[in-house]
């Protein structure tokens, strides 16, 4: 058999699975995995964390301004980096963009605007020589969390830096009647945290891009042709490294951009936000998240995501009371001596 009908059988196989067509090309991550370009473990810095941010539309350029300027406010952000992935935007506009967001942020972390290299979802993950710090946030460029939550979400990440800490969860399930997997939302219980917010380890990027050989090159693959799940996939890789869920963590207030019924400048609470994630419009998209889950539960040979039970908050609030000696105090006193 030649490789061009090797070729075209696993086309076919492949795009009867995904029901589309994607092409074979050369892993995005390739000249990015030179372990030598790339500073050591050893070398990064532990006490600040790295932003980088998913820019892409150009009418969003006003609430980049804000996201940007919070991040580089805050003590323990080395350095904001928008990843533009709008291969249209000239690059004219993105040196302006770059200038713009410098000169009007009130903070000290340094801003810059680079341009993906492609406009493959994975090149979200790719491993930077130039990401000095342990630790990096994933985001969005229309989430906006409140100072003192990113202080928060870094401690919970320096306390568990193996796994990643997040502000938006959801789940994957075995739905009993297809007895496929499925992508839901559950009250009290979740495996997947999205890339609105997702801090962690540097050392995923290399990972993600670099490591797992045919397995993630095609898991990857499938991120291309969908057009989606880079996330998803992210999840897969750390609970595959730590076998345990990632850390969900509660902001006091968070602003999501993104939805149109923020135009009022509301805030949603967490509820709220589950319920737009889930709304009836977005049926397709949960659709395609649960065929992705299959396709990497399938790629991959097994299902590595796990599930964790409740969140972190930054105040301890009501408390039950425990008896102690007799008496009826706070419940964590009773651990102090
Ligand atoms: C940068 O700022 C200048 C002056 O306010 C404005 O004219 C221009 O449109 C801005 N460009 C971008 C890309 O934000
Ligand atoms: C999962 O872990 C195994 C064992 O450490 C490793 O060989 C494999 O490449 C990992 N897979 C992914 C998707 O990270």
């Amino acid at each position: 058999m030649t490789t061009g009908q090797l070729i075209f059988i696993f086309l076919a196989v492949a795009s009867s699975r995904l029901c589309m067509v994607f092409s074979l090309r050369p892993l995005s991550g390739d000249h990015h995995c030179n372990r030598e370009k790339l500073p050591s473990q050893k070398a990064l810095r532990t006490d600040q964390f790295t932003v980088l941010i998913n820019g892409y539309s150009e009418s969003r350029i006003p609430i980049l301004h804000t996201v940007t300027g919070i991040y580089s406010s805050s003590p323990s952000v080395a350095a904001v980096v928008v990843l533009w992935g709008n291969p249209k935007t000239p690059i004219k506009t993105l040196v302006q963009l770059a200038h713009n967001l410098s000169i009007s942020s009130p903070g000290d972390a340094p801003i810059s605007v680079i341009r993906q290299p492609s406009s493959s979802l994975n090149t979200r993950f790719l491993p930077r020589p130039w990401i000095s710090t342990r630790a990096v946030l994933i985001c969005d460029d229309d989430i906006e969390i409140g100072p003192k939550s990113n202080e928060f979400a870094f401690n919970i990440w320096r306390n568990n830096p193996e796994q990643l800490v997040g502000l938006f969860a959801r789940s994957h399930e075995i739905d009993l009647t297809s007895r496929t997997w499925i992508y839901t939302v559950h009250p009290d219980r979740y495996s997947i945290l999205l890339t609105k917010f997702m801090l962690m380890k540097t050392e995923y990027l290399y990972r993600y891009s670099c490591e797992g050989g045919e397995s993630m090159a095609n898991a990857r693959l499938i991120v291309d042709a969908m057009r989606n799940c880079e996330d998803i996939l992210m999840n897969f890789v750390a609970a595959n490294k730590t076998g345990v869920g990632p850390v969900l963590f509660g902001a006091k207030r968070v602003r999501d951009w993104g939805d149109a019924r923020n135009e009022g400048g509301r805030e949603l609470t967490a509820a709220e936000e589950v319920a737009v994630g889930l709304s009836s419009r977005k049926k397709d998209h949960r659709k395609r998240r649960g065929d992705c889950i299959r396709e990497f539960h399938r790629v991959l040979g097994k299902m590595a995501l796990r599930y964790s039970y409740g969140k972190m908050v930054d105040s301890v609030g009501e408390q039950g009371l425990c008896e102690k000696g007799g008496k009826l105090v706070l419940c964590d006193q009773q651990f102090f001596k």
